[in-house]
């Protein structure tokens, strides 16, 4: 579905709604409504396209833009981002404009060349640049890593709308247009949940594009992200927001997730949510394989303790164990305590392998593993608990 928003009497989103996809960014994150992807068009004496959309959804994407157009062209293309969910059909759009001049970051070109494969000429733009296209002004600054090397931030001076990109995104896919038409838990839910997937592990960097974007002073009024809702109502929110993040603020706050062959593991989870609530802790529960992962990395934002269990696989953590601790590896934590417990059969090898991969991943691991042989009774459970009970956490 594509739906067309009017942000002023000369700025256009357009945006496509998909709420059949499951999986963003392939498998990496599996998303419970669906997706978008915003365009924006800039009608002033020069007509601008801001960013493009996935490939897969040109053609609908092409037909209302035409509709848009008019009689008139594409002036200027500016790519905030080479990623295919943005640049996918930049090929076929300059195709169809071959005229247009496409602005986009010095590391963009280099992306751009690197994905199309073909003779694509753009005109690079850095901090200080402007592009005068009528009543307006295009400002760009680079927000490099936020989310790849070539993320910038376009403002549009005169009208007071940043282009962001993926930053300040969120996979809202109601038909609605901007933040304040959907209730602020579900906007902050989401927009949270987008942030952890994507945006965490640049956290260094969106600490440094934070600082670069107020240096600028721009006054903005509407921030146009390439996902999701306008952002209106929010704007001062969303920026503290993602301050709070980049300072790794954290909670009394608890994850638990387990994986578990034949439940023994699981008992051990559930009692220990029961002991870290008895101990103050906002705790948060997840068996891995039956989870959304995307949902339990959300809720690792700003928790202090992580707890993982696993049975064992062949003397190997359990599949959805395993793969749990390469995101943790890929999200790059840093000041968070964690420890290992689980059910074994006749091997202990798998819970000090979890411990290795716990601090490869930049965890403090604050316990021996605590594990149980076979099928927990009541005599272990009870040490279980006497032994978390103790922890310095
Ligand atoms: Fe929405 Fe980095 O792509």
């Amino acid at each position: 579905m594509v739906k067309v928003t009017k942000i002023n009497s000369k700025v256009y989103q357009i945006k496509i709604i998909d709420k059949e996809v499951r999986d963003f960014h392939g498998c990496v994150y599996p998303v419970k409504y669906g997706s978008s992807y915003n365009s924006y068009l800039i009608i002033d004496e020069k007509i601008v396209l801001v960013d493009t959309i996935d490939d897969i959804y040109y053609e609908e994407f092409l037909q209302h833009l035409k509709v848009l157009l008019g009689e008139r062209t594409i002036d200027y293309i500016v790519v905030n981002h080479v990623e295919p969910d943005h640049s996918g059909c930049y090929s076929s759009i300059i195709s169809e404009f071959p005229n247009a001049k496409t602005y986009t970051s010095i590391a963009g070109e280099k992306a751009m060349h690197a994905h199309f494969f073909k003779e694509l000429e753009f005109t690079t733009v850095t901090k200080n640049d402007s592009v005068n296209i009528g009543e307006y002004t295009l400002r760009f600054l680079e927000t490099p890593l936020v989310h790849w090397p070539d993320n910038m931030f376009t403002y549009l001076d005169g009208a007071n709308i940043l282009f962001s990109n993926d930053a300040f995104g969120q996979l809202i896919v109601d038909d609605v247009s901007y933040d304040y038409q959907v209730n602020s838990d579900y906007f902050y839910d989401l927009f949270d949940e987008y942030y952890a997937n994507i945006v965490w592990p640049c956290n260094k960097s969106v600490g440094r594009a934070l600082e670069s974007f107020n240096q600028q002073n721009w006054k903005v009024d509407y921030i146009c992200p390439a996902h999701g809702l306008i952002i209106k109502d929010e704007i001062y929110k969303v920026i503290q927001r993602y301050c709070d993040f980049v300072a790794n603020k954290v909670s009394n706050k608890a994850v638990i997730v387990y994986e578990t062959m034949w439940g023994n593991s699981k008992v051990m989870a559930y009692l220990l949510e029961k002991i870290l609530v008895e101990r103050g802790y906002d705790v948060k529960i997840f068996q891995l394989s039956k989870s959304r992962i995307s949902e339990v990395m959300k809720e690792l934002m700003d928790a202090k303790l992580v707890c993982i269990g696993s049975g064992n696989y062949n003397n190997c953590i359990l599949p959805p164990v395993a793969d749990f601790l390469e995101r943790l590896k890929a999200s790059q934590f840093t000041n968070r305590k964690a420890f290992v417990f689980g059910s074994y059969g006749w091997s202990k090898a798998t819970l000090n392998n979890l411990v290795e991969r716990l601090e490869l991943a930049s965890f403090k691991v604050i316990s021996e593993p605590i594990y149980i042989q076979y099928v927990p009774n009541d005599t272990e459970l009870l040490e279980f608990k006497q032994i978390v009970e103790k922890l310095e956490i």
